[in-house]
């Protein structure tokens, strides 16, 4: 089944006939190959392994993993285990865990990220003005969440509205999911875009080629510091220095209000040979972008603003 198959966004994973598909991200953009996953066993191995990845893509897929479980529990912990900074995961594990039917659940939460990104979409592109030039990283197109897309559905929304005249992809060390997956999509929606080295992204703000900057989250703590991946506080902080709007797009789902800042959200550290083959290696997946650098928040419940404690506990009570 082609991942384009009947829609403009990709699609990552769907069920079907008791089974998960998944759409292989590790061999994207080369081919379109899909993993037929009927237990949950294989479900985890997909999200380890980033078979399916994108915080809200992997709550979607764990939330059909426990509808294929017999014993829920111990398919929570399995789930859990496989990946620790998107709370997305976390948070859709707990709701199958308490619902009567997981299966229908799993349904739920997959129909509403596709409503929350839409309309987190058009709530951040109406931030856009004609002729932006806009830098994004990683992969938080539609992807990473099984729905529309957080940055990646800004970008399309703002670009139907004819505000987005080019998009700047940083290639994302070490796994490329810009250079390989968000480059894929643009390409597919035919949105004008170029990849960069990430580490051109200093040269290119300095020198005024972006105009706004928008990355999706993996888990946003109670004061609005965001865990995104490696690579998005140095844009942060670029921005900053150059005042450039930076901005995170992101479920409700994404925000943790039991995390109360940054400093408590667990980072992912994967195998040292994603980034060397030869040599010892640190491969944290994800940094920290401390709230005092993000512009706006975008959500399903509009934009949020500083200061973040209250307009989070405002669109997330605990
Ligand atoms: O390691 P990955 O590819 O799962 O990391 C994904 C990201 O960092 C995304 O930006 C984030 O999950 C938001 S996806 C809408």
């Amino acid at each position: 089944v082609p991942a384009s198959a009947g829609s403009a966004s990709a699609v990552p994973l769907r069920f079907e006939d008791g089974a998960l598909l998944v759409l292989d991200q590790r061999a994207l953009p080369a081919q379109e190959r899909w993993i037929r996953c009927d237990s949950p066993e294989q479900v985890a191995d997909c999200i380890r392994t980033l078979a399916v990845r994108g915080a809200p893509a992997i709550g979607v897929a764990a939330a059909y993993g426990m509808a294929l479980a017999s014993d829920r529990p111990a398919v929570a912990a399995l789930l859990l285990d496989t990946r620790p900074t998107a709370v997305n995961l976390a948070w859709a594990i707990e709701r199958c865990l308490k619902a009567a039917d997981p299966l229908a659940e799993a349904h739920r939460i997959h129909a509403e990220q596709e409503q929350a990104d839409r309309r987190l979409a058009a709530a951040g592109a109406d931030r856009f003005r004609e002729g932006d030039r806009v830098l994004t990283h990683c992969n938080a197109g539609a992807l990473a969440t099984a729905g529309f897309g957080t940055a990646g559905g800004v970008l399309l929304a703002a670009w139907e509205l004819g505000r987005l005249e080019l998009v700047w992809v940083g290639e994302t060390r070490p796994l490329l999911q810009g250079a390989r997956l968000t480059a894929w999509e643009l390409r597919r929606a035919g949105v004008p875009h170029r990849v960069i080295a990430d580490a051109a992204a200093g040269g290119l703000i300095a020198q005024g080629l972006a105009d706004r900057v928008v990355v999706g989250a993996d888990r946003i703590a109670a004061n609005g510091d965001v865990a995104n991946k490696v690579g998005t506080y140095p844009l942060a902080v670029l921005a900053a220095r150059h005042d450039v709007p930076f901005y995170v797009a992101a479920p409700l789902s994404t925000i943790d209000p039991a995390t109360p800042d940054g400093a408590r959200i667990p980072i992912e550290e994967r195998a040292p040979e994603e980034v060397s083959e030869t040599s010892a290696a640190y491969n944290p997946a994800f940094d920290v972008t401390p709230a005092a650098l993000v512009t706006a928040i975008f959500t399903e419940a509009g934009v949020l603003e500083p200061p973040y404690e209250e307009s989070i506990a405002r669109a997330r009570p605990r």
